[in-house]
């Protein structure tokens, strides 16, 4: 469909932190299916050269950098380089989000602001620099992956991530409405429960990694439509909200969860 041709799109967190597809992965390769001329930035260089690779071998255009999003000059650094290689960014997608479970009497002031810094304040500072480009260009979307862990209890202690992904998804209406009136768009895609490999990682340290297919049986079978869904549920909801056919759509949230958050009586895993 081209929906992206001739568009300047910067995914960050683009790789894959397991082998598979996540979300950040997934939506890169279809920015550049849709024909746009992708960024792909993460910490890990060979995550994000994974994500290259794939989209070079589609006859796609993808160039990589490296990014620490906890790091302001890291991230300056990330966006001089994708200024010295175009003058304008038409789609800021962030996509990076970690969760580090734990009963809150247990969290260090140390993690909870570790994973501020990977959740918000990440996103807060790659929007800060980009917008002044997008506001001088008149136009621009941005896209926050957020999660519905920001709207309720899912049945595992993470106050650090369900409250900076709140933080998240309102930073987002706030910016939206702040840049409404110069042609900048910026919407959020809330996920639920999907099969990534980011899941693996923090179920194992809760049920343990023998416990995995337990706990992927019990993750869909907490699902209305009874199954997880998967990383191009969210790359295709981002892509839309990104495209020009959500032109008329800012401040919003996408949830993209089987139904869960709309079930009365839901029983967490
Ligand atoms: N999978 C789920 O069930 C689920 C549910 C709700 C929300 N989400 C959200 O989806 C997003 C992640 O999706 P994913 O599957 O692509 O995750 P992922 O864990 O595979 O992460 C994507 C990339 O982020 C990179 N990354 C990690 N820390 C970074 C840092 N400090 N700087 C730069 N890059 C960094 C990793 O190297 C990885 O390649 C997160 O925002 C997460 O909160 C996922």
């Amino acid at each position: 469909m081209n929906r992206f041709k001739d568009k300047i799109v910067v995914v960050v967190g683009a790789g894959s932190i397991g082998p598979g597809w996540g979300n950040g992965k997934a939506a890169a390769v279809l920015y550049a299916r849709e024909g746009a001329r992708v960024f792909a930035a993460d910490v890990n260089l060979e995550a994000a050269r994974e994500t290259q690779e794939i989209i070079r071998g589609e006859g796609g255009a993808c160039e990589v950098g490296t990014v620490d999003v906890t790091s302001e000059d890291s991230i300056l650094a990330l966006f001089d380089q994708v200024f010295a290689a175009t003058d304008r960014i038409d789609v800021l997608h962030n996509n990076v989000g970690l969760t580090r479970p734990g009963a809150t009497v247990d969290v260090s002031a140390k993690d909870w602001d570790d994973i501020f810094a990977i959740n918000l304040r990440s996103m807060f500072l790659t929007c800060r620099t980009v917008l002044p480009a997008m506001i001088e260009a008149g136009s621009g979307a941005i896209v926050n992956i957020s999660s519905i862990s920001s709207m309720r209890w899912l049945g595992s202690p993470m106050a650090s991530y369900e409250a900076s992904k709140a933080g998240v998804t309102q930073f987002t209406r706030a910016i939206a409405l702040e840049h409404a009136s110069r042609g900048i768009r910026a919407n959020v895609v809330t996920p639920g429960l999907m099969d990534t490999p980011t899941i693996v990682a923090p179920y194992s340290a809760i049920a343990g990694a023998a416990q995995m297919d337990e706990v992927r049986r019990r993750r869909a079978e907490a699902v209305p439509m009874g199954r997880m869904g998967d990383a191009w549920d969210i790359a295709h909801a981002a892509l839309f909200l990104a495209s020009d056919h959500a032109r008329y759509i800012t401040g919003q949230e996408l949830i993209v969860d089987g139904g869960i958050t709309r079930m009365v009586g839901f029983k967490p895993r």
